[in-house]
């Protein structure tokens, strides 16, 4: 059985052992709620039963316990300078059991394990089960939603450690991604810019169609650019809204 309502007390107790006066600590804390909430209502809008959107919002919950002792170790969001988040929140939950105390129903183990690990790949993995391969696409959908919320209201300092970032350039090669349709890989952005236009392209892998929905409801797209714009911004603006419509 899952009992969402003891999961989130005891993931209170263990994201308060850390350092609240640290905003990047602050972030992830309020994120993890959300992207919780924002599963539930994905799997609630698909019609899943009553154990599944149980299920998608617990992963909601847990899909992020990683970062709270990367930041702790290296005080960065960014897996390349540090750890993989995703490998270090199962790590966090096997030692001691700890998920024990989340959800003592084994059989979601699984589930939760590779979902966990599939939620911040570039691609989802290959030759997923159907109920793992669900829920996976529920919580990458989930984290994107909420990072484009964020990225409305946080400051560039926060997630940048810089005081503002629209004097960067958008390289060829990711406007060029982001005008394909295409996500942008890693290893192409080279600037704050780029990384923040990339983040856009997070649309390019969104799974479901409410969750096209809820990006449209929110107007985050818009939100977004309309603290960074340039011409270039407005290019991703027209192609990304006009992808966004077809979806939906
Ligand atoms: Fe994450």
């Amino acid at each position: 059985m899952i009992d969402n309502l003891k999961a989130r007390q005891v993931l209170k107790k263990y994201i308060e052992k850390y350092d609240f006066s640290n905003p990047r600590i602050k972030l992830k804390a309020a994120h993890i709620y959300r992207v919780a909430d924002v599963a539930k209502q994905i799997a609630t809008e698909l019609k899943l039963s009553q154990e599944q959107v149980e299920l998608a919002e617990l992963i909601g919950l847990l899909h992020d316990i990683g970062r709270f002792e990367q930041l702790r170790i290296y005080d960065t969001f960014k897996d390349r300078e540090s750890v993989n988040h995703a490998e270090m929140g199962v790590k966090v939950l096997k030692e001691n059991d700890f998920i024990k105390e989340f959800c003592n129903d084994e059989k979601y183990y699984d589930i939760i394990y590779t979902a966990i690990l599939n939620h911040n790949k570039y691609k989802i993995e290959d030759g997923l089960d159907s109920e793992i391969l669900l829920q996976s696409k529920i919580i990458r959908d989930a984290d994107k939603i909420d990072i484009l919320n964020l990225l409305v209201f946080e400051t560039f300092e926060t997630l940048y450690k810089k005081k503002e970032i629209i004097d960067e350039p958008i390289t060829e090669k990711v406007l060029n991604a982001m005008l394909e349709g295409k996500q942008v890989e890693r290893k192409d952005q080279k600037t704050a810019m780029d990384d923040w236009a990339s983040n856009i392209g997070y649309i390019y892998d969104i799974n479901f169609k409410p969750s096209f929905k809820i990006l449209k409801e929110k107007d985050y797209i818009n939100k977004i650019i309309n603290r960074t714009k340039t011409p270039k911004m407005e290019k991703i603006r027209n192609y990304v809204n006009k992808y966004i419509d077809e979806k939906i």
